[in-house]
């Protein structure tokens, strides 16, 4: 997952992008390619032999054991599915068959083959020596029924483990559920003529992590990589599509006529990257060496939605290629916008797979940051394309490999379509990561390989954790290397070393050790192995310097070092210096102890480093003073920072709550997004603690009052239906106007209301930057015809990102049924795409009026959810996260520990780790409102 994703969830659901952390949380993809080399000769991709990885064997371990080795496999998919159902064809079947050969090398001696198969009816199992073709006779084949989804097959007499080769023969049938997972089913509407809709059917794939095993049997971990020769057989008016370019002829099956598509052997690969997709969709395409296509519904490219996709790919794709000196000579990239997939993107080779609000953009309706999800989505899957497609972690302990650096990496592509987002990092992806990693029962970047073994074990590292940190502390290793160019020459030598293989964590840290005399992996190893991250705390009297674990609840880690690399600055001469703390402390550090009663010292210049920095009283006031005094001193990414710090601190009762909140008056002088966002992400926290109490007044006529300036300064921009130049005013002016109308400024909610009477009466002029925010000031300050108009829009809508924002925008009614309504909406996917229905119910959730019904909702609904979610236990997890922002009460605990056992009497586990953050989350409010809720009264009053 990836951009859009990067968004924080405040400014993501007020500018109506969709990007609950689940959606990022699993983003990935690949290319069909074979690799070229600028400076070397090409080289083929090597037939896999032994893997790298040595699988340690059977239940309850839940790892292959090492004594074959699949080399590769010839499949034959049969989908009996019909894309529509017409007078033609009227009996509509998901039922699918096929058969797969894997041969495998037989490395040690041994009676038994154990493979992965799941939800499948295997009806043949065969084993043959492949040069004698010789069958050997089988004692019996079972699949067990534990999480370790094992094919056992025994046979009579021992196979010879003298790397000789056999076939495994599998026959098998399944069905293509509406689940979002493996080989799945999905429905959805098309126009035929003006007045006419039809249904229509498609069968697509979702691997990740551990679904192949759905599909077919087979040998489904990532180091067992192995080349693949796919067939499928497919009804006519269909097309198939899979890794490489397929070959379509046709043929006669009983009678009925059948189109065969042949698709030619992919290079080595894990199966998690396999994918398949039959449907009716078109596609538009562009050929400058690589082929690029776009495959959507044909209204999606009829209306030209695929166009800026194309454009960028192409873009994204030569940039990388310079930049990583890695040359593709890609035959081909599919790319496919789905009406339901269950992440934002999944970067299967050569057939990368997107929401569509991931792909599609309507120029007409769209807003910057729409176009922006689109292209940074699209940067982070084809970053993947090397990291993580052709080098491949291991084992999903080191997921972080792939989705730190795709993420990371993502920064870079997009400037290849002129997006400057480098600074944006850090409150895209840092300060969320430091968000997730401020619980006890968070995880270390890197696991242990054998505390990771079933499914939903791998499927809960997609998190904030390896995408979000691990982009963070890469970011923070190339600070730390100091030199761009050594950092990437590392990052080449890496990438050309395990082409096409496996890597660990330890194997980049030797690849980036020769382009350094730093120790990285001693640096490093603090970061990835550790849970958690520090606050560096500096008494600027003395000097003393100290280095905990930052937690939100009050158990402060101690005891643990970080190899803390702190790049600081005093106002004494404004040059930025280094030092390093490697003890937990305290230390003193003289260059950090300040005489001068005037002077003041900032640490982490920029947030390159993974931490926080806590002070003295005396020096964040005088902070404070600067920022009043001069704000420009400060480098704008640290005026942002350190108000995240503040609140942070505060939160974890570390700091007065009246130093944060006195961090923010400078604001009614600043208007950079970079600031302003930060202090609007920490109050959004105040006012989630506060919103349904006394304490509300007053927050929000302070708030009213620090905006009013904001909306003034882009309110010209907003009169006239334009937007401002630069990408982070486009922002913050989107900022200005949620923020000032949700808090009553009333010359905000006229002027959204008007413009949205406007739109009712047949024109719609609101630029598309500031439709989510006007629609929902609109929707909120209207009634009920103003929601089913809105609604009505809605289901008319064909643009994804149009559509998305009336979906935010209904959310915004101050209605208790409407919102009760909408939120039954969310279990008909013919109201409410599946996909949809995770980040609507947030939605309802980020409102006051709609939080309890929410809640209720979802605890009500908890085991139909779970069920039809199966895989989709991210966005469980954001889904939990979200309805629960809020809660502060011990009434409120109490209902999620009921969950929560229900949930293990039931043995599900799932979003196991989800709840017990929730716990722990709440747990901390209520502590923390208890202590504060007067002093925060106080404030905001004093302020009035
Ligand atoms: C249905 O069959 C008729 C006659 O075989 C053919 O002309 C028509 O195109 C078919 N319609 C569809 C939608 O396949
Ligand atoms: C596998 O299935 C395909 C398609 O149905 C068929 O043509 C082929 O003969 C099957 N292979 C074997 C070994 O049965
Ligand atoms: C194993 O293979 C090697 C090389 O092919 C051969 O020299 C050896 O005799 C074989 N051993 C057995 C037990 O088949
Ligand atoms: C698998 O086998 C069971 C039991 O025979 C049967 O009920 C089910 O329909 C089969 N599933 C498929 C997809 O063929
Ligand atoms: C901090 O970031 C800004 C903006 O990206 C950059 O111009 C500046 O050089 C950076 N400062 C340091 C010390 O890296
Ligand atoms: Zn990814």
């Amino acid at each position: 997952m990836a951009k859009g994703c990067g968004m924080s969830k405040a400014v993501a659901i007020g500018i109506g992008v969709l990007t609950v952390s689940s959606v990022c949380g699993l983003v990935m993809m690949a290319v069909m390619y074979k690799i070229q080399i600028d400076k070397y000769p090409p080289r083929d991709p090597p037939i896999p032999t032994k893997p790298p990885v040595l699988p340690t064997g059977l239940p309850p371990n839940l790892r292959l054991p090492d004594n074959v080795i699949p080399e590769s496999y010839k499949v034959f998919l049969q989908p009996y599915l019909y894309p529509a159902i017409t007078n033609n064809y009227t009996n509509q079947s998901f039922a699918f068959t096929g058969n797969s050969t894997v041969r495998i090398k037989c490395m040690t001696d041994s009676k038994t083959i154990f493979l992965h198969v799941l939800d499948l009816n295997v009806t043949t199992v065969e084993v043959r020596k492949s040069d004698s073709n010789e069958k050997l006779s089988l004692s019996e084949y079972r699949i067990h029924q534990n999480e370790s989804n094992f094919l056992e097959i025994q046979l009579k007499d021992k196979m010879s483990g003298n790397e000789t080769y056999y076939d495994v023969f599998t026959k098998f049938e399944g069905e293509l559920h509406n689940d979002l997972t493996g080989f799945y089913m999905s429905q959805y509407t098309e126009k035929v003529k003006d007045d006419e809709d039809q249904e229509r059917f498609l069968a697509t794939s979702l691997m990740k992590p551990t679904d192949a095993r759905k599909v077919f049997p087979c040998f489904d971990e990532p180091a067992l990589k192995a080349m693949f020769e796919i067939t499928i057989i497919h009804r006519p008016d269909t097309n198939a599509l899979s890794n490489t370019i397929g070959d379509p002829g046709t043929t006669e099956i009983n009678g009925e006529e059948w189109i065969v598509t042949t698709f030619p052997k992919t290079p080595a690969m894990s199966t998690y990257l396999l994918a398949f997709t039959v449907s009716d969709f078109t596609f538009t395409q562009k050929s400058s060496g690589i082929k690029i296509n776009v495959h959507a519904r044909r209204e999606a490219i009829l209306a030209g939605y695929a166009e800026y996709a194309l454009d960028v790919t192409e873009k994204i794709l030569n940039h990388y290629q310079t930049i990583f000196e890695l040359k593709h000579s890609v035959e081909k990239i599919d790319q496919i916008a789905l009406p339901d997939i269950s992440v934002g993107a999944m970067e299967n080779w050569g057939l990368i797979a997107y929401q569509e609000s991931g792909l599609l953009i309507d120029k007409a309706t769209a807003s910057t940051f729409d176009e922006e999800k689109v292209v940074t989505l699209i940067a982070h899957e084809l970053a993947h394309l090397w990291f993580g497609n052709i080098v491949t972690m291991r084992w999903w302990n080191d997921l972080w490999l792939n989705e730190g650096f795709a993420t990371f990496m993502s920064y870079f592509g997009v400037e290849a379509d002129g997006w400057d987002l480098r600074d944006l990092i850090v409150l895209r992806e840092i300060q969320t990561a430091f968000q997730a990693d401020s619980f006890n029962s968070s995880q270390p970047l890197s696991m242990q390989e054998n505390d990771i073994q079933t499914s939903s074990e791998i499927v809960g590292l997609f998190d904030d954790i390896t995408h979000r940190k691990g982009a963070a502390v890469l970011r923070m290793l190339a600070t730390f290397i100091g030199n761009e160019n050594a950092f990437m020459k590392g990052i080449k030598a890496y990438l050309f070393k395990f082409q096409y293989q496996n890597a660990v964590h330890k194997d980049l840290w030797e690849c980036l050790q020769q382009e350094t005399t730093k120790d990285v992996e001693a640096f490093m190893s603090t970061w990835t192995e550790t849970v958690g991250y520090p606050v560096v705390t500096i008494i600027t009297q003395t000097g003393e310097t100290t280095q905990e674990q930052f937690l939100l609840k009050q158990a402060w880690g101690h005891g643990i070092a970080w190899q803390v690399d702190i790049r600081y600055l005093a106002s004494s001469d404004f040059v930025v210096k280094q030092d390093v703390l490697k003890v937990n402390g305290p230390v003193r550090r003289p260059h950090f102890e300040i005489e001068d009663k005037d002077e003041w010292l900032l640490a982490n210049v920029n947030c390159t480093g993974f931490f926080r920095v806590n002070y003295d009283e005396e020096n964040w006031n005088k902070l404070r003073m600067q920022l009043e005094r001069n704000h420009h001193v400060i480098p704008l990414i640290n005026r942002g920072q350190l108000i995240d710090d503040a609140f942070n601190l505060a939160r974890a009762h570390r700091l007065n709550v009246t130093t944060a909140l006195g961090l923010t008056k400078y604001l009614i002088n600043d208007t950079e997004y970079f600031p302003w966002e930060s202090a609007l992400k920490n109050l959004d926290h105040l006012v989630l603690m506060f919103d349904r109490s006394e304490v509300y007044g007053p927050i929000m006529k302070y708030l009213r009052k620090q905006i009013t300036i904001l909306y003034e300064h882009f309110e010209e921009y907003t009169k006239n239906g334009t937007i401002p130049k630069k990408l982070t005013d486009q922002y913050n002016q989107v900022n200005a106007i949620s923020v000032a109308c949700s808090n009553g400024l009333s010359s905000c909610i006229t002027m959204a209301s008007s413009l949205f009477k406007d739109y009712r009466n047949g024109t719609n002029n609101i630029h598309p930057n500031l439709r989510s925010a006007i629609y929902c000031s609109a929707i909120a300050s209207g009634d009920d015809d103003d929601w089913e108009f809105a609604w009505n829009e809605y289901q008319r809508a064909t643009a994804p990102a149009e559509k998305d924002k009336l979906r935010y925008a209904l959310s915004c009614t101050k209605e208790i049924w409407l919102l009760n309504r909408y939120l039954q909406y969310t279990l008909d996917p013919s109201k409410i795409r599946k996909t949809d229905m995770v980040s609507t119910i947030n939605y309802i959730a980020k409102n006051v009026a709609g939080q309890p019904l929410a809640w209720d909702f979802v605890r009500g609904h908890w085991s139909y959810i779970t069920q039809e979610y199966g895989a989709g236990v991210i966005s469980l997890g954001s889904l939990l996260d979200a309805v629960t922002k809020r809660f502060s009460t011990d009434v409120e605990l109490e209902e999620v520990r009921q969950l929560q056992r229900e949930q293990d009497e039931n043995n599900q586990g799932l979003a196991a780790q989800a709840l017990e953050q929730v716990i722990e989350r709440t747990e901390a409010n209520i502590e923390w409102v208890k202590e504060n809720k007067l002093l925060v009264k106080e404030w905001f009053i004093g302020e009035m």
